[in-house]
């Protein structure tokens, strides 16, 4: 649904940049060691939850991440 609306927004001419995203993902650490909310190459917990659409974007496509 993310990338949907990212889509969207897109579309319409919001740049990405202006287009944040408030992920969610399992955690087991919260601390950015252990990898489980690894999303690219951020970590969900460290870097996170609210990201730019142009730094995560690019991620959004690919299965399993
Ligand atoms: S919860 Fe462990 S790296 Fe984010």
């Amino acid at each position: 649904m993310m990338q949907a609306v990212a889509a969207a927004c897109l579309a319409r001419g919001i740049p990405s940049t202006a287009i944040f995203l408030s992920l969610e993902r399992n955690m087991a650490c919260a601390a950015g060691l252990c990898g489980l909310c690894q999303f690219g190459p951020a970590f969900v917990c460290r870097d996170g939850p609210v990201f730019r659409h142009d730094r995560i974007g690019p991620f959004l496509a690919v299965s399993h991440l």
